[in-house]
């Protein structure tokens, strides 16, 4: 596996590819890697002759300072999980090589009201912030296929909207969620719950769950009403928003005859910790 710390190593590293006609499968990470994560280097080392991942801890989509400076940061570990998984070239920048003009006047994206909602009322700047590192990673890897997790269903639509916006030639390929054997969906974040915290947690995922099988007989409210009073039942957890959404635009559905894939997602704090997650209900 080639690490390259530096624009001019990548460089290198993918003209070699490219000049060997090797398809290139990206994965972008701010790292703290788990098996989500993996199945994303899975996925591009099963689709594509070469695999990029960028391990980045992009400062300029945290909203919270405090987010920013907990973030889980476990490099060796990540460099090793890549390695044993087949990944071949691992892209680690400074902040520097990716804000070289500094961090203030950056560009800003119009995503509409793709961003208005969800992740983006309750984090505001989070997505233009996703939107500068994604378009500027994409810009240097150059890869053929870049592949998301739908644990983050937002950011995936997102990510669609800036490639047709700015005609980047790259396919977007969305991966299922992968989970904790008690259901919680696997996050970077996890590992700054309490052993209380983690055991309640997973009551997140078990309600959501329950609510794809509330939704074959009971009505939009109906299900969006037991979601946010059963998890905020649960001591340690505190609904931030839970919405019932199309899977193009993001926007609340009335019935289930709204959209032909509609999706539930929730931001929950636990403690000192923000976790999302969503389930796919089928009309
Ligand atoms: P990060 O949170 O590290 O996630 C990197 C990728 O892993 C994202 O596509 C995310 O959706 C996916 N992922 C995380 N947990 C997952 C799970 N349990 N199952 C499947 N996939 C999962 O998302 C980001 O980083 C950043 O916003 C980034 C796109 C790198 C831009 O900075």
């Amino acid at each position: 596996m080639i690490i390259c710390t530096n624009k001019n190593a990548l460089f290198q590293a993918i003209d070699k590819c490219k000049a060997q006609g090797k398809t290139i499968g990206f994965v972008p990470t701010m790292g703290a890697l788990h098996a989500g994560h993996i199945s994303l280097i899975n996925r591009s080392t099963a689709e594509c002759d070469t695999t990029v991942a960028s391990i980045f801890v992009n400062p300029v989509q945290f909203n919270n300072p405090n987010d920013l400076q907990t973030y889980p940061r476990t490099l060796e570990t990540d460099l090793a999980l890549l390695e044993t998984n087949n990944c071949d070239i691992v892209f680690v920048p400074q902040v520097e090589d990716m804000y070289p003009e500094g961090m203030q006047n950056l560009e800003h994206y119009n995503f509409g009201t793709l961003e208005t909602v969800m992740e983006g009322a309750f984090r505001p700047g989070h997505f233009n912030g996703v939107a500068i590192v994604v378009k500027r990673l994409f810009d240097l890897v150059q890869a053929d296929k870049a592949f998301f997790g739908d644990k983050d269903f937002q950011q995936v639509a997102i990510v669609k909207q800036l490639v047709q916006q700015c005609t980047i030639p790259i396919q977007i390929i969305p991966c299922p969620i992968v989970r904790e054997s008690d259901g919680l969906a696997m996050s970077s974040r996890n590992v700054r719950l309490t052993a209380d915290e983690r055991i309640q947690a997973a009551q997140i995922s078990q309600t959501l769950f329950a609510a794809q099988k509330m939704a074959k007989t009971h009505s939009v409210q109906e299900v969006k009403n037991f979601v946010i009073q059963t998890i905020n039942a649960v001591p340690a957890l505190e609904v931030e928003y839970f919405d019932i959404v199309d899977d193009t635009y993001l926007q609340s559905v009335q019935s289930w005859d709204d959209a032909e894939r509609i999706v539930g997602c929730v931001a929950v704090n636990v403690g000192a910790v923000r976790l999302i997650d969503n389930v796919v209900f089928l009309s």
